[in-house]
């Protein structure tokens, strides 16, 4: 097998150790050569970069494993680029949310206002990384996961149509098939799922065992029996076991398929409103908890000079996922993951340019989608509704349109109404001046 080259954008993330992690124990089906971490943030990224080091000489030491900030270094000679970067870092998405909830209105990173402002800040900075890797290495496979994924993945299909090596993932179906798995225990290995819809706004329409049943019935009557939480419950925070807990809502309401965890904050927005603190949102939850929690661990691993027994791992399941998307596209394994894909077809009633989440089989041309085929009027029209949100917001960025961005935020379900639409983007204006371009 072939001995890869990593690259991971973004080094200073939180999600880094997982990553790192999971690189250290899939050697056997993903072979590395070297690993490098690459951010813009050189003193976030050395805290990480250590622990990696520790973990790299204990775990891999044939592994060659460095951290950088130098572009050339980072991208040249890379096979797979892990992405996953936070422009503005947490401060710009505290904002995100606590401006809507102002307005009385949904604040979350990635869906409704927040989502736009996220993405009008991304675009820009994922270009850049898109050709700067290609400078140094055409060939490279890039997975990526900056939030809002959606947007990005609209609006680099729109920089580069003809790139087909970039592969936009999420971890949230994997994250529920995990739940799904503890709930009626049964290894998530062997689900075989099938989804569709956009990211963080789709539904799993079946979940078959390995012998072709369904489980999805029965995963749904156990959700509406007992309710549903996260399969890593233990280490969630409050807000995480909330949003679990609204799955069995959206099931009462709307049995038919089982909804991503997003959904909630469009098909109620006026009770999601109504939960959340604008003085104490998820980013403050994020920087007292998780942020201090992956930097302490990360010090006193260096502190001590070993990396074992540690406890810097807060999800398994984004590490995993990236590190095994990129084994089976590598070695050709032909696994199913949920991904991130132009439609060309493969749900029968919906735009072919409309980027789309669904299940794909994944192998060295990359991912082939299962067909969908029809979807019912509801789901149509939410994601068409949804859908033209996130184009009119590229297409904002692109052309540097208020109108555009209005019509946007007017459109998307958390606002509706067009004068607090208003309000709210003349207020992300102000704050994101730094990051986006000027709409006129
Ligand atoms: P974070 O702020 O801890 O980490 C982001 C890192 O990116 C920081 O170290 C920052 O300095 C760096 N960075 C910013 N701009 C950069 C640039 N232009 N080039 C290189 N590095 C840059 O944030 P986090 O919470 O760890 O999340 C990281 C990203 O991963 C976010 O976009 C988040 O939404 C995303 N994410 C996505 C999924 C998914 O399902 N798709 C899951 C988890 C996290
Ligand atoms: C899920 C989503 C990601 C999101 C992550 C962390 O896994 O799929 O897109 O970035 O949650 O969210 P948090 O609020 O914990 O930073
Ligand atoms: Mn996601």
């Amino acid at each position: 097998m072939k001995k890869n080259n990593i690259v991971l954008v973004g080094g200073g993330s939180t999600w880094t150790p997982g990553i790192l992690k999971a690189l250290t124990t899939h050697l056997e089906k993903f072979p590395l050569n070297q690993v490098v971490l690459y951010d813009i943030d050189e003193k976030r990224q050395e805290v990480i970069g250590k622990f990696g080091e520790i973990l790299f000489r204990e775990e891999a030491p044939e592994v060659n494993f460095i951290y950088t900030t130098d572009k050339e270094v980072a991208y040249k000679n890379v096979d797979f680029v892990f992405c996953q970067m936070r422009t503005g870092g947490y401060p710009m998405r505290e904002q995100d949310e606590k401006i809507p909830l102002n307005f009385g209105v949904v604040g979350q990173e990635t869906c409704g206002p927040g989502g736009f402002a996220y993405g009008m800040r991304s675009i820009r900075d994922m270009i850049e990384m898109v050709q700067d890797v290609r400078r140094y290495s055409p060939d490279a496979w890039i997975l990526n996961y900056t939030n809002p994924a959606a947007i990005v993945a609209l609006a680099l299909q729109k920089a580069f149509p003809n790139d087909k090596k970039i592969l936009n993932i999420c971890d949230q179906p994997v994250n529920l098939l995990r739940s799904y798995g503890r709930l009626i225990s049964y290894d998530y290995n062997k689900f075989e799922p099938r989804y569709f819809g956009l990211n963080h706004f789709g539904w799993f329409t079946n979940i078959y065992d390995e012998n072709g049943n369904d489980l999805a019935p029965k995963i749904k009557e156990t959700v509406l029996d007992g309710g549903f939480r996260p399969a890593d419950a233990e280490q969630r925070d409050q807000s995480w076991l909330d949003t679990y807990a609204m799955v069995e809502t959206m099931l009462n309401d709307f049995p038919e398929y089982l909804p991503n965890t997003y959904l909630q904050y469009y098909l109620y927005p006026e009770y999601k409103t109504s939960t959340l603190d604008p003085n104490y949102t998820r980013a403050n939850e994020v920087m007292d908890g998780r942020e201090k929690k992956v930097f302490g661990e990360c010090r006193s691993i260096v502190e001590k000079g070993t990396a074992k027994d540690s406890h810097v791992v807060h999800n398994d399941a984004h590490g995993d996922m990236i590190v095994e998307v990129a084994a089976s596209i590598s070695n050709n394994l032909k696994q199913t993951y949920i991904v991130i894909v132009p439609n060309n077809g493969i749900v029968a009633n919906l735009p072919d340019d409309v980027m789309i989440e669904v299940a794909a089989s994944l192998g060295i041309n990359g991912p082939q989608p299962y067909s969908v085929g029809h979807i019912d009027t509801f789901y149509k029209g939410l994601i068409e509704n949804q859908h033209a949100f996130e184009k009119l917001t590229v297409e904002s960025y692109f052309e540097g349109s208020y109108t555009k961005a209005l019509q946007a935020l007017t459109l998307n379900r958390t606002i509706v109404d067009a004068k607090k639409a208003r309000n709210i983007l003349d207020a992300l204006i102000e704050a994101n001046k730094d990051y986006w371009p000027e709409l006129k």
